[in-house]
């Protein structure tokens, strides 16, 4: 199974919009598909016609402990594929979670436990919330790649250092496997000279990890979630399912490990705090004693993630 994170912690760009429409344009070419809502505003629930204020099955409830993904896997006979709703519990289960014990490993194991249960799956794709808290580090943390959709106007590459920042310690203290392998730009107007401009910048920035499509503006996409289906069952004919169909066909041809986003290796932290040339992300705040202990891994990734938090 490939498994695959939509990430940005910006706003807006696309996430839920790709997650819908690339896991649709999969589903119809015969893929099985899981989409993963673990965002709580359950932008993608909604669009896909869940009742997410009556859903009693959600993430929230496999993050918590009551029941595993399997339990609460719901099949959309109308798209093709399965998914998983969020509700809006699951802005408290951010709290919940940091009092327990393996709390960025949580859905890691659950998605393990599904491929073991349900190994037909051929793709899980999750819609990831515009932050960077415990919910993205779980997701960063369960799946192998990160596709960050981009939306092709100025400012599209403000804040990716930091997000690349946080891509890159979760790799190297907690999921090794970790790489960006599709950078997706969204939205896109080919009637402006800066659209243009902005895309060659994306690419200078990204090189070959940027896909070869170009999601293009188009309303039917916007119009789409208010009539709860993908773009192929509300407008079929559009740019956009047009769009979303080349993207899913790239996505399934690319070999992933010949397309990744070399990040920079983030050195081994020395063993003592005090060390003067620790990196600036990683220094300790200057209140409060200097603690004795060396710091557990995972508490060290939670506290630079709370830091960035937007
Ligand atoms: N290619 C497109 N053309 C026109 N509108 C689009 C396109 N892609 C997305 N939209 C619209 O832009 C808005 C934001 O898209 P979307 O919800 O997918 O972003 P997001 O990154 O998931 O947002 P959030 O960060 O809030 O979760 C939505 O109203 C969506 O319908
Ligand atoms: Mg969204």
């Amino acid at each position: 199974m490939r498994k695959i994170a939509v990430i940005n912690q910006k706003g807006g760009v696309g996430k839920t919009t790709t997650v819908v429409n690339l896991a649709a344009a999969l589903a119809r070419m015969g893929q099985r598909v899981l989409a993963l809502d673990i965002d709580p505003q359950a932008n993608l629930s909604v669009h896909l016609n869940i009742d997410v204020a009556t859903a009693e099955r959600t993430i929230y409830e496999v993050l918590s402990g009551t029941f595993s993904l399997t339990d609460v896997i719901q099949t959309l006979p109308d798209e093709g594929f399965d998914m998983v709703s969020s509700n809006i519990d699951l802005a408290g289960a951010e709290i919940e979670l940091v009092s327990q014990m393996g709390r960025e490993t949580i859905l890691r194991d659950a998605v393990d436990a599904l491929c073991k249960s349900s190994p037909d799956y051929d793709f899980l794709i999750i819609d990831c919330p515009p932050s960077l808290g415990l919910l993205t580090i779980n997701s960063l943390t369960a799946v192998r790649e990160l596709f960050i959709p981009l939306q092709v106007q100025f400012f599209a590459l403000q804040g990716v250092t930091k997000l690349l920042e946080i891509a890159n310690l979760v790799r190297s203290r907690l999921n090794p496997d970790l790489e960006i392998t599709g950078i997706i730009p969204q939205m896109f107007d080919q009637r402006t000279k800066l659209s243009h401009e902005v895309l060659e910048e994306i690419h200078t920035f990204f090189k070959n990890t940027v896909t070869n499509t170009v999601v293009r503006s188009n309303i039917r996409l916007a119009e789409a979630p208010s009539h709860g289906k993908s773009i192929f069952r509300h407008a079929p004919s559009s740019f956009g399912a047009a769009d979303y169909q080349a993207l899913a066909e790239e996505v399934l041809n690319m070999v992933p490990q010949e397309r990744v986003y070399q990040m920079p290796e983030i050195p081994e932290l020395p063993p003592e705090p005090a060390a003067e040339q620790t990196q600036k992300s990683e220094e300790p705040p200057a209140e409060g004693p200097p603690s004795e202990e060396p710091k557990d891994k995972q508490l060290e990734v939670e506290e630079t993630f709370m830091k960035h938090e937007v």
